[in-house]
């Protein structure tokens, strides 16, 4: 499939402020699809035509408070087919199941085991999914043949009220070319799948930035198989065991198979500068953007903290203060940025042990895959 059909792009009336409107459109254009169709009404309105969409097998992304997704109906296989067409998606990796309220449960699974239910309980909604047993009547590709579903409610007002009104669990992988970074803002979407898909609810950025936690209990201990918002830390802190996925980290054979592609990637190499001394990163950091400068080279520098300011084609800084979850909500749009900046090498300064930071490292070790420095 190409990128020649039309795409509607809802916004809620007033909303949209003229600068982020004409970054939409060199979007569009930059994608060469069609000329969006504008629909600027209000969020009620927005809602009941994109359930429309959905309902009738359609693709929309949506905006939750992770990043944005590709939503289609979970229990119609043929949407559900679509959303790997669309995003290019390998066959095996398997999708999130979206719910509105916890009654939608019954969609999925049969019975919820009594753990996943205490967990459900106590995050959702928010940016944690769960697996749980799948009815074996979903179709095969939304769990691409796996005997769990992974399923999500999201806390996003919009994405509720879209989930609800469309009455079927809402299949959502992030709303990206599958190897680019997830999209946390609609332009985002639009240049990566404007014609291709449906249509484009326009939330405004995502609020947390990076994909959700990804959990499956075993033996009574909640695993995670993918590190988000929602750390370990804190599913302790409700009262849980819980511990990391192993097979995820070794790579041998991740538990969740989204583990095993390279992801979050611009498409310049990424260099990830690690250390305990802040000071010691950033001069290692300096150093090596003058290195690549000298050789010609575009050269961005993404920084965790503060500190003298790199002497590069591009900077930007993830956070002026060292926190990761600031950073998190900025990453995958400043990956981007380096790529419509036509960088050629991207130096990225890694964030220390504070609680918060393990999901966001998670990213860009993905990104930089063996290209990490330690200093
Ligand atoms: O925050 C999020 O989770 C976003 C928003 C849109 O909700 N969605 C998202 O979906 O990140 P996606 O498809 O990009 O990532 C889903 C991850 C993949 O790593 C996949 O392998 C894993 O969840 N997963 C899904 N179903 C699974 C299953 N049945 N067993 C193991 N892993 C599963
Ligand atoms: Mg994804």
């Amino acid at each position: 499939m190409g990128r020649g059909s039309e795409t509607l792009y809802w916004v809620e009336e007033g909303r949209i402020p003229d600068a982020r409107r004409l970054r939409i459109k060199r979007a569009q254009k930059e994608a060469g699809c069609p000329p969006l169709i504008w629909r600027e009404t209000s969020a009620e309105q927005i809602v009941l035509e994109a359930a429309a969409v959905l309902r009738a097998g359609g693709l929309v992304a949506f905006p939750t408070e992770t990043v944005y997704g590709l939503g289609a109906s979970a229990l119609d296989e043929s949407a559900v087919q679509a959303i790997f067409v669309a995003k290019r998606r390998p066959a095996d990796n398997p999708l999130i199941a979206h719910i509105a309220e916890y009654g939608q449960m019954e969609q999925l699974c049969g019975h919820v085991p009594s753990l996943a239910g205490k967990l459900a309980e106590r995050f959702w909604p928010g940016p944690i999914s769960i697996l749980v047993p799948a009815l074996p009547t979903l179709p095969l590709q939304l769990t691409a043949g796996l005997p769990q579903v992974a399923v999500r409610m999201p806390r996003h007002d919009l994405a509720r009220r879209l989930i609800a009104r469309t009455g079927v669990p809402i299949a959502a992988p992030s709303a990206n070319l599958s190897g680019r970074p997830s999209p946390t803002e609609a332009e985002h979407v639009v240049a990566d799948l404007g014609g291709r898909i449906a249509g484009i609810v326009d939330g405004g950025p995502c609020q947390v930035g990076i994909e959700s936690t990804v959990v499956e209990i075993v033996e009574g201990t909640v695993v995670i198989l993918r590190p988000g918002r929602i750390s370990k830390e804190e599913i302790e802190a409700a009262g849980f065991h819980a511990r990391y996925d192993e097979g995820s980290r070794s790579g041998d054979k991740p538990r969740s198979p989204g583990q095993k592609y390279r992801h979050y990637a611009p498409r310049a190499p990424l260099y990830l500068i690690c250390g305990t001394d802040p000071t010691a990163v950033r001069e290692e950091l300096l150093r090596r953007v003058d290195e690549a400068r000298a050789r010609g080279l575009r050269a961005a520098a993404l920084l965790s903290g503060p500190g003298p300011r790199p002497d590069a084609d591009l900077v930007i800084a993830l956070s002026e203060s060292g926190d990761a979850g600031e950073a998190a909500s900025l990453l995958y749009g400043a990956l981007r940025a380096c790529d419509d900046a036509d960088m050629s090498i991207v130096l990225v300064e890694g964030f220390g042990r504070q609680e918060g930071a393990v999901a966001l490292m998670n990213r860009l070790g993905k990104a930089a895959e063996d290209r990490v420095i330690f200093v």
